[in-house]
């Protein structure tokens, strides 16, 4: 069992990374709440069928009286009116200051629970259950919630921390294969970022990791949340380190944009940006080829990924419009060695082009490192 501590104001909280900690989660809540208060858990219909009885059990055996409420499935569900209908139901059955939110479910759940809780009786308490991988190892930990608006992704929304994080990585059992991949790229992104041993994990555990081994997910999520929680702690509102956290992230999300969020998962997306931004590295001297060739070999072995044909003008020019780009200057996050990366504001135009081009060339199978 793991227990991190995330340093925010002003209040700390921690996360639990326990299998089997779900049956738990009744007494687990008690310590946090010792006045049973009323629980509310906002779920997902596919994560109700599978985990939502025994979330309730647990929780109702230690006292706490429960109700469970659902809202749709998916990334499209993520908007403001499904906030308001959330909150006209729990106004309908009688929630008030003390009840407590619970998010049971992946990034979607917890991002709208998380905005409603801040939002509810102008802010009432709130846990986070995440059922995802990148749920449990990032969307989970950090404070962020929001909606998406039709001029782009996460638009909306509001810092506003959980009480708990309860991570049992047992729930992962039941996730999609692709989606379980997925989020596995953000967890190989924390030890790039941070964790050499956490990376070592993924070059000589892919395997058990592959197979959902309970032990060896429990300790490469304990590792990516522990990474995460300190970056988090030390930059609350994402002031200057808390960027590192976007290693990846740069490329990807002009990918995910490009493809009109269709073609590839959020950490699809990261892979193939974390593959250009070493790319970028290697053509910059900011990294040497062996380094590379074991990043690019750890994220391309946990499986195929979804080709990407795009063009790389364009995803030049959407870097270049990006909201958060200043004066066409793009920033990316580079990796310098594993555990060790750095800001770049330096990156020439024909390095980003010549990266994107080769992610065509891999995603079609004929690309060999430094070549
Ligand atoms: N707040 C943050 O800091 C933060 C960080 C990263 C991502 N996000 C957000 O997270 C969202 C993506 O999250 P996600 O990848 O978890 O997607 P998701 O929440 O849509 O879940 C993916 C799918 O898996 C299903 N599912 C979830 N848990 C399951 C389980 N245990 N067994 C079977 N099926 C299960 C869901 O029903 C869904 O269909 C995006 O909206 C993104 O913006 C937020
Ligand atoms: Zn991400």
């Amino acid at each position: 069992m793991a227990q991190i501590t995330i340093h925010v104001q002003p209040r700390p909280y921690q996360a639990r990374i326990e299998n089997g900690l779900l049956s738990r989660a009744g007494s687990v809540l008690s310590e946090s709440f010792p006045q049973a208060s009323r629980l509310f858990i906002i779920t997902v219909p596919p994560v109700r069928k599978r985990w939502g009885s025994k979330l309730v059990q647990a929780v109702t055996a230690a006292g706490f009286p429960v109700q469970v409420i659902s809202m749709p499935d998916g990334e499209p569900s993520k908007r403001l009116a499904t906030v308001e209908h959330l909150a006209e139901k729990l106004s309908k059955l009688g929630a008030d200051r003390k009840s407590v939110i619970v998010a049971l479910g992946g990034g979607v759940v917890g991002d709208i629970a998380g905005l409603l809780a801040s939002l509810y009786m102008r802010g009432v308490e709130f846990v986070q259950v995440p059922t995802t991988v990148l749920a449990q190892v990032d969307a989970s930990i950090g404070g962020k919630t929001g909606v998406n608006l039709v001029a782009g992704k996460n638009l909306l929304g509001t810092f506003y921390h959980p009480h708990a994080v309860l991570i049992d990585p047992q729930l992962l059992k039941t996730l999609p294969d692709r989606e379980f991949r997925s989020g596995l790229y953000e967890s190989l992104k924390c030890g790039i970022i941070g964790d050499v041993e956490l990376f070592l994990r993924f070059e000589q555990g892919r395997t058990k990791i592959l197979k959902r081994d309970p032990a060896e997910l429990e300790a490469i999520i304990a590792q990516s949340v522990k990474l995460k929680a300190e970056v988090v702690s030390a930059d609350e509102k994402e002031g200057g380190l808390r960027r590192v956290l976007n290693l990846g992230h740069t490329i990807g999300h002009a990918l995910e944009a490009e493809t009109g969020y269709k073609r590839l998962l959020h950490g699809e997306a990261v892979a193939w940006g974390m593959i250009a931004a070493t790319n970028i590295a290697l053509t910059v001297g900011r990294t040497d080829s062996v380094t590379a060739g074991r990043i690019a070999d750890a994220v391309l072995s946990l499986g195929r990924l979804p080709e990407v044909n795009v063009s790389p003008r364009k995803i030049l020019g959407r870097l270049q419009s990006d909201k958060k780009t200043q004066n066409r200057i793009v920033h990316f996050i580079l990796p310098r060695e594993i555990g060790k990366v750095e800001v770049a504001s330096d990156v020439p135009e024909a390095a980003i082009l010549s990266a994107v081009e080769e992610l065509r060339r891999l995603s079609r199978g004929g690309w060999v490192w430094g070549k």
